[in-house]
């Protein structure tokens, strides 16, 4: 019928692996969008841009705790709200597998959510080559929000949504690298090793313009070490930031303990240890803190 238009968004799709946003309807700059979000995810509500936006949100399933300043607010199906002129961000996350209908009269989904989403299918397309690339990108997000947090944001002069991002996409610059360089098996060639290497690069271009250059040069530099023995840029500690360090640290962490088909797998509790021996290259706040993490089972095999 004319003028009526259907909406599936949950049809012969996968689970969403962490938030997913679809986009459901859109019509000049009110965009209605459904959020689905796993149990155990955090997102955030970012401070708004303007007085005229308005963002509203209705939990279709699930449940949502929201850190207030003062209170924790849980939002069970059913019950909605809606952010305007709002001054901080606000943290949430989702204690069961949650949806939420959002609705906002700005290009919420166009301008930002889009952008995710096209950097999440990079890493899928990513994952296809090189099969170890989407779950490690999350796995590394996880591990660095927690590292984040132990060592709390004002050590890390970062927001936590900066972190996540840097983190989580770290690596997308390896969707510039030749298929046979990254598909290929047996050893690399100087060449071929160098155009890997230029992935962190690659990422930060990507990251800049749209989260700015403290994401950026996180995603630059995580393979940059203490003692100038990292790459791209040989950069020694003063050079690195301490977020740059923490995704370091999450990022060499995941790779010890992840089969990765060549490696021999260590646990959890050697591999922290190891990275905490390596003082030279890894920054002893972050091993320090992995150390903790790992001791009190928060960094434990499900990575929660
Ligand atoms: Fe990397
Ligand atoms: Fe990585």
């Amino acid at each position: 019928m004319e003028g009526l238009f259907f909406c599936y968004p949950g049809r012969g799709q996968a689970e969403a692996e962490e938030a997913d946003v679809a986009l459901l309807a859109q019509h000049e700059n009110v965009e209605i969008m459904l959020q689905r979000i796993v149990k155990g995810a955090n997102f955030w509500l970012d401070p708004a841009e303007d007085l005229e936006t308005l963002e509203y949100f209705f939990v279709h399933t699930g449940e949502i705790v929201m850190r207030l300043e003062d209170r924790t607010e849980v939002l069970r199906a059913g019950d909605s709200f809606y952010a305007l002129g709002l001054k901080k961000q606000v943290f949430c996350s989702a204690t069961e597998e949650t949806q939420l209908l959002y609705v906002a009269n700005r290009r919420v989904f166009s301008d930002v959510m889009g952008f995710q989403q096209e950097l999440m299918d990079m890493l899928r397309r990513i994952n296809e080559k090189d099969h170890y690339t989407y779950q490690h990108s999350l796995s590394v997000m996880r591990l660095s929000k927690a590292l984040y947090l132990e060592l709390g944001a004002q050590e890390t002069g970062i927001s936590m949504e900066e972190i996540i991002m840097a983190s989580l996409f770290h690596d997308v610059g390896k969707c510039q690298v030749p298929d046979e360089i990254l598909k290929k098996p047996g050893r690399l060639t100087p060449q071929e090793y160098a155009a890997i290497q230029r992935h962190p690069v690659e990422s930060a271009a990507i990251l800049r313009g749209r989260f700015g250059a403290p994401v950026a040069e996180v995603a630059q530099n995580h393979h940059e070490r203490l003692d100038g023995t990292g790459y791209p840029r040989r950069l020694t500690a003063q050079e690195i930031s301490l977020p740059a360090r923490i995704v370091a640290v999450a990022d060499c962490f995941d790779a010890m303990t992840t089969d990765r088909g060549y490696n021999r797998v260590k646990s959890y509790e050697e591999a922290a240890q190891e990275l905490y021996d390596l003082e030279a290259q890894f920054d002893r706040r972050a091993t320090e803190a992995l150390i903790r993490l790992v001791r009190s089972g928060a960094i434990g095999p499900s990575r929660a």
